[in-house]
């Protein structure tokens, strides 16, 4: 059988194809000269699969979604306190070349902007290394992201350097400040450079599902950045990643998201996908026209909304039954999905609701398929309390799916890989 993914891909891809609205980035003359027709759409799964429709193998420059990788190598490098001292973590509601610096203390709002930015860039590297090592380490970290070996398109560089009046005008100021502390006309070849990085749909798709997945290449599997150091880019992106658009982004598309005026567009939901699209022609906020359109299409088809909760508390309880064997009665709560928080919630709710007076309260956890830390010590918590309470407590995992099954002071928690062993326990048909 044949994937139905990318035909439904191709599918919203062609449904927005005739809108030629937007302009390409004028500012920059070789994007000005980009063929403004390219249209491209990818997926990965966080486990690796990718799904990619259209112009997917055209390269363009990565631009400003560079700034949230940059961002998190900046963090894994020097810290969070240290780079917070020079970039904040505000909206700034303005547009990503205004200025958007702390009255006071000249910080810029948000990594996001260009001001920021460009602060983050001259963070990359030990304190004093020259530009040139800088540079290869931003290179280094977003090949790192896309799981290959990526280059800079040296017409795309001098095309921007040679008009990047305005960012050089930032670096001043924050040279001014004290914010950055290197030569600043240098930090800005350097930032340019970083935004002349050539990339794919794909390969954006595959750099969003590693924030995605918490900081893991879902290909080559190596840990780019840590998992808090995705949590921080990926809240990041979603305040301020759409910059004075970042409050409509949120509402109507809901996917923490970067945008770059070449035309890329990617978003990562956290914990499932990474999607990117392509398509030259921008809006006033400087965001591809139809990359939003194609966003929009996806998550109001797929659900991706990140404020859109499943409900997982109703279906963490999958059946709840009594039974009387020879050996004495058991009541057996079976759980299947994820236990987190509200689903662990849900189980110590039901278990006091059902207040179990049976001799044996048997946990089935055969059907979890995954065990957050915080559910994992709730569970536990319940069966300490029911097995001080008198009854025994047993728990039927085969796959160790509930890591160190240790309830606490004073309780027992009995552990039976099999039914059959199960059964031979309680005396019942399972
Ligand atoms: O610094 C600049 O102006 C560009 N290199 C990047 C701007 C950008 O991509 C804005 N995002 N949509």
């Amino acid at each position: 059988m044949k994937s139905p993914i990318p035909d439904y891909l191709s599918g919203i891809m062609d449904s927005c194809a005739a809108d030629v609205s937007g302009e390409r980035a004028a500012y920059i003359p070789e994007l000005a000269a980009a063929d403004p027709d390219r249209l491209a759409v990818a997926l990965c799964t966080v486990d690796g699969v990718v799904y990619a429709v259209g112009d997917a193998d055209a390269e363009f420059t990565i631009q400003s979604i560079s700034k949230p990788f940059v961002y998190a190598l900046a963090l894994a490098e020097r810290g969070f306190s240290s780079t917070l001292d020079k970039v904040g973590v505000e909206p700034s509601g303005d547009a990503f070349n205004d200025f958007s610096l702390e009255p006071d203390t000249g910080r810029p709002r948000n990594p996001m902007i260009n001001a920021g930015a460009i602060a983050t860039h001259s963070l990359i590297g030990e304190p004093g290394a020259g530009a040139e090592e800088r540079q290869e380490r931003v290179l280094a970290g977003l090949s790192a992201f896309a799981g290959r070996r990526l280059e800079v398109d040296e017409r795309v560089f001098a095309s921007e350097l040679e008009t990047a009046h305005r960012n050089l005008a930032l670096a001043h100021m924050l040279r001014s400040y004290g914010i950055i502390e290197d030569d600043p006309v240098e930090v800005v070849r350097g930032y340019t450079r970083q935004c002349s990085v050539l990339v794919t749909v794909r390969d954006l798709a595959v750099m969003a599902a590693t924030l995605a997945n918490g900081g893991r290449h879902p290909t080559t599997d190596v840990q780019v950045i840590s998992a808090r150091v995705a949590r921080q880019v990926l809240s990041v992106m979603t305040t301020s990643g759409m910059y004075d658009a970042a409050g409509d982004w949120v509402t109507t598309v809901g996917i923490p998201a970067k945008s770059g005026v070449a035309g890329g567009l990617l978003g990562a939901l956290p914990g499932q996908v990474g999607v990117a699209t392509f398509s030259p022609r921008l809006d006033k906020h400087g965001h591809s026209v139809r990359g939003v359109q194609l966003f929009r299409r996806l998550t109001d088809d797929m659900g991706m909304h990140l404020m859109e909760i499943p409900s997982p508390g109703q279906a963490v309880l999958r059946k709840v039954r009594t039974f009387d064997g020879p050996h004495g009665s058991s009541m057996v709560f079976q759980l299947q999905g994820r236990l987190g928080f509200t689903t662990a919630e849900v189980v110590a709710r039901e278990v006091v609701e059902q207040a179990p007076t049976t001799d044996r309260v048997i946990f089935d956890v055969e059907l979890l398929y995954k065990v957050e830390e915080v559910g994992r010590v709730m569970l536990l918590e319940v069966c300490r309390r029911l097995s001080l309470e008198g009854r025994e407590v047993i728990l039927l995992d085969s796959e160790g799916v509930l890591p160190n099954p240790v309830p606490g002071s004073g309780a027992t928690l009995k552990v039976v890989t099999s039914r059959e062993e199960l059964i031979g326990l309680a005396s019942a048909d399972q």
